[in-house]
């Protein structure tokens, strides 16, 4: 990730803006492939360092329709290409030009950008972000929607907001409040300083951080870890953790009990084979693994 580029574009002659390449078609503001039963999409606009467009948005969500129920996707994990995860909202489509068009333009893109964070943050599969290079201000609103992060210790993450004049929105406050203590939120929403990845592991935005050349590798063995779990359970697991945190304990009681007993409509052999492989064929151990899912009869 270059920090350069920054002075250099800022000595550009004028002339130079007018040279400017088209913008990419919707179609390929998202790429994606689906690998050992991981999907791997990618924000794909290196070239704007995969700002949130409002096109970029509403490709995002249609990807998200097409992977959701597949059979051979368990995970999805959101990464970004080039040297940015996401640079946070497109300072120019989403904001400069959807507000040049007026309350139902600017309500509509919000709708676009929000919808498919919500959807991600209630998506049935689990998700992991690969926080690969900058994340910026709007960027917060997926990274929190993934059910794990992992980044690299070169990632930098950064409420830019303040840096040019809005409070951080879109959710990134909410997010800040929700996985930081009150002082480093205050501290992150005000100065709008960067922190890297170790500091984003260290204070709880990221599950870990670690070299940049093993991220891959280390986000591909958490997946695989999590495709090996019972996938309706996990789907369970992954609302319970989010919607206990409203709760009262008593609520939350309830709700687990009621969410296991919806959960087994979806799957009533998972847990049964799971219990018979322990206390009858003593074939695994839960406290060191997942059951043999194979041998299950769905
Ligand atoms: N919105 C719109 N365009 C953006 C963008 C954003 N959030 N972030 C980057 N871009 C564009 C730049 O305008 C530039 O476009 P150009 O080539 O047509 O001039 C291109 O992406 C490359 O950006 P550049 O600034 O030259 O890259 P860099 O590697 O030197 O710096 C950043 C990377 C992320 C530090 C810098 O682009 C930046 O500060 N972006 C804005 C971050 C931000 O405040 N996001 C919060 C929005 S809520």
């Amino acid at each position: 990730m270059s920090t350069k580029k920054t002075s250099a574009r800022a000595a550009a002659p004028a002339d130079s803006v007018s040279a400017a390449k088209p913008e990419r078609a919707e179609k390929d503001t998202v790429s994606w492939r689906v690998k050992d039963g991981i999907a791997w999409v990618s924000f794909n606009r290196p070239e704007k360092r995969n700002a949130m467009s409002p096109r970029l948005n509403r490709r995002m969500m249609e990807v998200l329709d097409e992977l959701e129920h597949r059979s051979d996707v368990g995970v999805l994990v959101l990464k970004g290409e080039g040297d940015a995860w996401t640079a946070g909202m497109d300072l120019k489509e989403y904001f400069r030009e959807t507000e040049a068009r007026g309350l139902g333009a600017t309500r509509t893109a919000q709708r676009e950008s929000y919808g498919w964070w919500r959807r991600l943050r209630w998506y049935q599969k689990t998700t992991i972000a690969m926080v690969n290079g900058w994340c910026f201000g709007g960027g917060f609103g997926p990274l929190y929607a993934c059910d794990l992060a992992i980044c690299s210790d070169d990632a930098k993450f950064g409420l830019s907001e303040i840096n040019w004049g809005i409070l951080p929105g879109g959710g990134a406050t909410k997010v800040i409040t929700e996985l930081l203590s009150m002082r480093d939120a205050m501290y992150y929403a005000l100065t709008g300083e960067m922190m890297d990845g170790q500091t984003a592991a260290r204070l709880r935005l990221v599950n870990e951080s670690v070299p940049a050349d093993r991220l891959e590798a280390r986000v591909t063995e958490l997946a695989k870890t999590l495709i090996e779990k019972n996938w309706t359970t996990l789907k369970a697991a992954k609302d319970a953790v989010r919607r206990v945190r409203e709760m009262t304990y008593d609520n939350a009681e309830d709700y687990l009990v009621r969410a296991q007993e919806a959960a087994n409509y979806f799957d009533d052999t998972g847990r049964k084979e799971g219990i018979k492989q322990f206390i009858d064929d003593k074939t695994f151990k839960p406290g060191l693994g997942a059951y043999d899912k194979s041998k299950a009869k769905v």
